[in-house]
C-alpha cells in the first residue's frame, strides 16, 4: 500500500479508534516493531502503522513474512485489551475474522479461514495474523496485533511460497481499491475488537467459517512431535478438540502449532 492509497483511506475511515492515528511509513523492519516502540512510550490504543514494504517482516513461530514493496497490505494495530488471560486468542480471532468480513465486503469473495487464524482462498493462505503481547508481571500491558494480506505479490519466483500462498492479483480479482480494503478491515476489527472488550465471544462466528472443522489434519506442535487427528471442534477459548487415531481426544493451542494440511 502506498502513501496515496493510505491518505484516500483515512479520509473514508469511520472507526472511532482504530486507525487515530493512523501512520505510514515507506519501508520499515516490521510494522510490529513499530508500534511496538510507541507502545512503550504511552501510544494511545487504536495507533495503526501501515508500510509499503517490510525488510524483516514476521510470521509466527519465528517465521519470516515475505513482505515486498506494493506487494500487500503490512498493519499492526495497538490494542490495550480488557480481556481475561484465558481469552487472549479472542483478540487474534477478532483480526482474522474483521479481515474475512472486509474482504468479503469490498472484494465479493468469502475467504476460508484455517485454524486457528490462516485466511485462505483455494486452499492457499492469502492472509496472516500475529498477536504479540506485553506484559508487566502477569498483567497484558498491550497486545501488537499485525496482519499480513496478500494483495498484489506474484509467486512465480518464489517456488517455496507458490505452492502454499496465493495473492488477490493471484487469484485474479478485478482490480482492489487498497484504500477501501484497508478502511473496510479496520472498521470489521473494531467492531469485533469493541463485542471482546465487552466480554462477547467472536468465537461462534470465527467457528462458523473455519474450514478445518470436520477435516483430518495433522499438527506439528514446537517440540517437533507430529499429531494425527480429525477436527472436532473449538472451545471457548478457540482451542481445537483432535479426535486422535487411537480414539483418544487431545486439545490442541494455537500458540505453538503448524497445521500441516487438512
Ligand atoms: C503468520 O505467520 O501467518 C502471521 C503473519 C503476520 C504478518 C504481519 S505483516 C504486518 C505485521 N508486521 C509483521 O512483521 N508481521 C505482521
Amino acid at each position: 500500500m502506498n502513501q496515496s492509497q493510505l491518505e484516500k483511506a483515512r479520509k473514508q475511515l469511520r472507526t472511532e479508534r482504530l486507525g487515530w492515528p493512523l501512520q505510514f511509513f515507506s519501508s520499515v523492519t516490521s510494522t510490529q516493531e513499530i508500534v511496538r516502540e510507541q507502545a512503550l512510550t504511552g501510544a494511545p490504543e487504536g495507533l495503526v502503522v501501515v508500510a509499503n514494504q517490510q525488510t524483516a517482516g514476521k510470521g509466527r513461530a519465528g517465521r519470516e513474512w515475505w513482505s515486498p514493496p506494493s506487494g500487500g497490505l503490512y498493519l499492526s494495530i495497538l490494542l490495550r485489551p480488557n480481556v481475561a488471560p484465558g481469552h487472549l486468542s479472542w483478540l487474534t480471532i477478532c483480526l482474522a475474522l474483521g479481515a474475512a468480513e472486509a474482504i468479503e465486503d469490498i472484494c465479493q469473495l468469502r475467504p476460508d479461514i484455517k485454524w486457528p487464524n490462516d485466511l485462505e482462498l483455494h486452499g492457499k493462505k492469502l492472509a496472516g495474523i500475529l498477536c504479540e503481547g506485553a506484559f508487566q508481571g502477569t498483567d497484558l500491558e498491550f497486545v501488537v496485533a499485525g496482519l499480513g494480506l496478500n494483495i498484489n505479490q506474484e509467486f512465480s519466483n518464489r517456488p517455496e511460497l507458490a505452492a502454499t500462498a496465493t495473492s488477490l492479483l493471484a487469484e485474479r480479482v478485478a482490480k482492489v481499491d487498497e484504500a477501501d480494503l484497508l478502511a473496510a478491515i479496520l472498521k470489521r476489527i473494531e467492531a469485533q475488537y469493541t463485542d471482546v472488550n465487552n466480554g462477547i465471544s467472536p468465537v461462534p462466528r470465527w467457528a462458523s467459517r473455519l474450514i478445518t472443522l470436520g477435516q483430518v489434519v495433522e499438527i506439528r506442535r514446537s517440540g517437533g512431535d507430529l499429531r494425527t487427528g480429525r477436527a472436532l471442534g473449538v472451545l471457548p477459548d478457540g482451542a481445537l478438540r483432535l479426535q486422535l487415531d487411537s480414539g483418544e481426544e487431545e486439545i490442541i493451542r494455537a500458540e505453538d502449532v503448524t497445521v500441516l494440511n487438512s
